[in-house]
């Protein structure tokens, strides 16, 4: 039986070609660590640090120095590190209605330390109009944190018009990127972001273990870093050096993800996001007109224009469960079935408590690939 993975959403898999062997290389040839010593292969490792920063810019036309592309331990640290170094007892912030945990739980923790939040309300597919956050903003919002595009439905928000409201009023605008880095064009400058997360894992095929933070300049010096400690920079003091990247990378970073992150990232580029964009967009308009007609519901927008390559199904006459259970046994399908880390978006689309099983393509899907799954899910839909 074949494998056939559809679980891209919750990390892409395979990764782009030589990250495996970009990462091996690194811990069997070089092992040095940067910022520390001065020799060559410290100096090597250190200018694929540099080149994957660069690389990360060049991807989400960051107008910022080079400098403040921060490499993270992940995109939940990113989430974290905005939400809990920018707020405090008073404020306020904005978020939308299909946010992931990753932001919710840091805001219930700060929600316990005084700061309230808002969600923009969405509509059953998970869609959001812009205008919505305008009531929203209250003399104390300090920020607007939005989910560029679903991990359940994929529906994607309408980020430029929010941006465009954001930066009338001067309130800082963060990007959760999780969904769309590396599928979708993100434009930081043109968006006048304030910051944008983005995990290695997902749609930039690297490894797990590393993502980046981008920051714009005054909104970094708003933010106090959410970990302090070594930075092989300014031994002579005690107090967490003020400059980027230091105030936000404390302890080594993660080395080995770099080089596969670099690796990755310079097949994204050479692809271009136009490629890679058109290949989701074609596969999830052929994934929808499959299973239109069959007992189950899209929970999102069955558009593809509205959505990334992520589907939700909520199988009517069966158990998401079993329906997902038997996708791998009888099929050798790869899914995510149940509420994906994300409660609110699943009550938004109206699958909660029962969840979806969720379908999510990567950069290697094939069109065969889809009709095989196609197949199963009439299947399995049909004789439920
Ligand atoms: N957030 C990831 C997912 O949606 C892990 O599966």
């Amino acid at each position: 039986m074949q494998t056939v993975y559809l679980d891209n959403g919750a990390t892409s898999f395979p990764k782009a070609p030589g990250v495996g062997e970009a990462m091996a290389d690194y811990l069997l040839h070089n092992g040095a660590n940067v910022n520390r010593g001065t020799y060559g292969k410290a100096s090597a490792a250190a200018m694929t640090v540099l080149e994957t920063r660069l690389r990360l810019k060049e991807l989400f036309h960051f107008p910022g120095k080079e400098a403040e592309v921060i490499l993270t331990p992940g995109h939940t640290y990113g989430l974290n590190q905005i939400l809990l170094g920018f707020l405090g007892p008073g404020d306020h912030v904005i978020v939308s209605s299909m946010e992931h945990n990753a932001v919710m739980r840091p805001l219930m923790e700060l929600q316990a330390h005084g700061v309230e939040f808002s969600r923009i309300p969405a509509d059953r597919a998970g869609r959001t109009k812009a205008a919505e956050l305008l009531p929203l903003i209250r003399e104390n919002t300090k920020l607007v944190l939005v989910d560029h595009a679903s991990n359940v439905s994929g529906t994607i928000f309408p980020l430029e018009e929010t941006a465009e409201l954001c930066h009338a009023r001067g309130i800082p605008l963060a990007v959760d990127a999780a969904q769309t880095g590396g599928h979708r064009d993100v434009d930081f400058g043109a968006l006048h972001l304030a910051a944008l997360s983005v995990p290695g894992h997902k749609g930039l095929l690297g490894p797990q273990g590393i993502g980046a933070l981008l920051l714009e300049e005054e909104f970094a010096s708003r933010l106090r870093p959410l970990v302090t400690g070594g930075t092989g920079s300014a031994s002579d003091s005690e107090i967490q050096p003020d400059y980027m990247p230091d105030r936000f990378e404390s302890g080594t970073v993660n080395l080995p993800g770099a080089f596969g992150l670099h690796k990755s990232l310079g097949f994204i580029l050479e692809q271009g996001i136009d490629k890679l964009k058109a290949h989701d967009e074609a596969l999830t308009a052929r994934f929808l007109d499959g299973v239109r007609g069959l007992p189950l519901r899209v929970a999102g927008p069955a558009d593809p224009k509205q959505q990334v390559g992520v589907v939700s199904l909520d199988f009517t006459d069966g158990d998401n469960g079993e329906i997902a259970y038997r996708l791998e046994k009888d099929y050798g399908i790869l899914t995510r079935c149940g509420l994906h880390c994300a409660p609110n978006a699943h009550r938004t689309l109206g699958t909660f408590p029962q969840g979806t099983v969720r379908f999510s393509f990567g950069y290697a899907t094939t069109e065969d690939e889809i009709d095989y799954a196609v197949r199963a899910i009439r299947t399995l839909a049909l004789e439920a």
